[in-house]
């Protein structure tokens, strides 16, 4: 069922507004948004948090997150002072029903409540807002709601968090955000494989031997140890980015890009990945914690040293895994993952290797042939790359050399001239647009959760614990044995 398109909302009410995420990524997304003219017409900002700022008190704190986090080239004195004069500010206290009248009271006249409520908050006062937000009568039909990870701890959790939402919206207004969604090339996979002849008669188990899904990371805590100390690599990022991409390789091809069909094809997948029990901890997982090491040439401390983080924590600050997706496309194929912090270098890749031709009629001359290798890369730089075997230049008359080359499509080149936007940019288009299509249903947060859960728990009951790795190093040695041990390895 297609939805009638959602009224433009009156107003954009940026929760947690002097939080790190709004300075970095949410008020610079706006402003890039104002800039090119994509805001309705006469779009109220509102900042909300409990500092107690006044509107130019506030002005002043989005001046300098637009200062440091949007390129020089991209502002003017003029813009920024035209976008900052868009914006008012109110000092919030959620839990207090006067503090959410006087928020309300900042609002122009609201038809039906349309109006988009982004909570860049802790998830633990989701509940709260919704609540309060109800109780002042801003929640009408056409109103929209934000949400940000992580959508709880676990599957008890998350539906906590799910269900105090839930009580004040209904599904279609909630839009749960997860970043990698918005990134440029997540959503060129869909154009890749479904605006191409080319690879979906061979995206099954019977053309593609392995997958393999990598999101690396050179950062470490962070100073964000009170979350992540309670989280880990698993929690933070198998649960959302890697299920997610994990989904969209795997999912069958919607009927079109409307937000159900897209949702309906991704949930399937998630209630097809096979659960690991305690019987295939030690086959299919490898959690890791780095010790003291150097990342681009410079030492860093290790885990446990890092301020914030527990004594003697089991946390786990890589991860590598073996996923299997029991159904009839993908039945045998493995899709072996692997997240950390503190690895060499930074990047988010998804390989997927084709199978071996059927018979190599160069054997004779001793020449290998490496399988057909699909690389898409989604950071730093935006690549798609086609390994293909070629002969090497030359005489050579004891049979053919033959070398695997990359057909590449460099999207920074194809499209050069195109400003990179920022993932949250796509996502605050389309919520202001109300096109749920890159963000994630409920149901697929808790088959996430289901399948992340039984992992913890076989941790837990196994006393699987983090094996060290040296920062800088690509994860514990058991991390590369882990793709050796069915006959694959994974691509550098
Ligand atoms: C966040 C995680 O969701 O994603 C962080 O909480 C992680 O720990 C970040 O660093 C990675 O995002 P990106 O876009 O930099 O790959």
């Amino acid at each position: 069922m297609t939805l009638p398109p959602a009224a433009p909302p009156v107003a954009l009410i940026l929760f947690g507004a002097t939080g790190d995420l709004s300075q970095r990524m949410l008020i610079p997304s706006l402003y890039h948004l104002w800039r090119d003219g994509l805001l309705p017409k006469g779009l109220v900002l509102v900042g909300a948090a409990r500092s107690p700022l006044d509107d130019d008190g506030f002005r002043a704190f989005a001046a300098e997150s637009l200062g440091r986090f949007v390129a020089a080239e991209h502002k003017d004195d003029a813009s920024v002072a035209a976008f900052l004069q868009d914006w008012r500010y109110s000092a919030v206290d959620v839990n207090s029903a006067d503090s959410m009248a006087t928020l309300k009271a900042t609002l122009p006249s609201l038809t039906d409540g349309n109006v988009v409520f982004y909570l860049a908050t802790s998830p633990s006062i989701y509940g709260s807002i919704a609540q309060g937000l109800q109780q002042a009568g801003m929640t009408g039909g056409q109103s929209r709601v934000v949400i940000e990870k992580p959508i709880g701890k676990n599957l008890a959790t998350s539906i906590e968090v799910n269900q105090a939402v839930g009580k004040i919206f209904r599904e279609e207004q909630i839009y749960r955000i997860d970043h990698y969604l918005g990134k440029e090339t997540v959503q060129n996979l869909l154009v890749l494989r479904f605006g191409n002849m080319l690879f979906e008669p061979l995206w099954n188990n019977q053309g593609i031997e392995q997958v393999q899904i990598t999101l690396s990371e050179t950062v470490g805590v962070e100073g964000r140890a009170a979350y992540y100390d309670t989280m880990g690599a698993l929690r933070d990022m198998v649960q959302n980015h890697v299920l997610q991409l994990l989904a969209l390789v795997a999912m069958e091809p919607p009927s079109d890009m409307n937000a159900a069909a897209v949702r309906n094809e991704k949930i399937k997948v998630l209630r097809s990945l096979r659960p690991i029990t305690p019987d295939m901890i030690s086959t299919h997982t490898v959690a890791g914690q780095y010790t003291a090491g150097a990342v681009n040439s410079g030492a860093v401390k290790g885990y446990l040293d890092e301020d914030g983080v527990a004594q003697n924590s089991i946390n786990d600050s890589f991860v590598a895994l073996r996923a299997d997706i029991d159904n009839w496309r993908w039945s045998g194929v493995p899709f072996y993952i692997r997240t950390g912090k503190r690895m060499p270098t930074r990047y988010s890749e998804i390989v997927i290797v084709f199978k071996p031709v059927p018979h190599n009629i160069f054997g004779r001359g001793g020449g290998i042939l490496a399988p057909n290798k699909l690389i898409i890369r989604l950071q730093p730089e935006e690549v798609i790359s086609l390994m293909v075997m070629a002969k090497e230049p030359g005489l050579a008359r004891d049979g053919m050399q033959m070398r695997d080359v990359p057909l590449d499509v460099s999207l920074t080149t194809a499209f050069a001239g195109q400003r990179r936007r920022i993932a949250y940019e796509r996502l605050m288009l389309d919520v202001i647009e109300g096109n749920g299509t890159l963000f994630v249903r409920r149901d697929e947060v808790e088959a996430a959760w289901a399948w992340i859960d039984a992992i913890a728990e076989g941790w837990k009951r196994t006393g699987h614990t983090p094996k060290p790795y040296t920062a800088g190093s690509w994860g514990p040695s058991s991390a590369i044995a882990l793709p050796e041990r069915f006959g694959h390895r994974w691509h550098d």
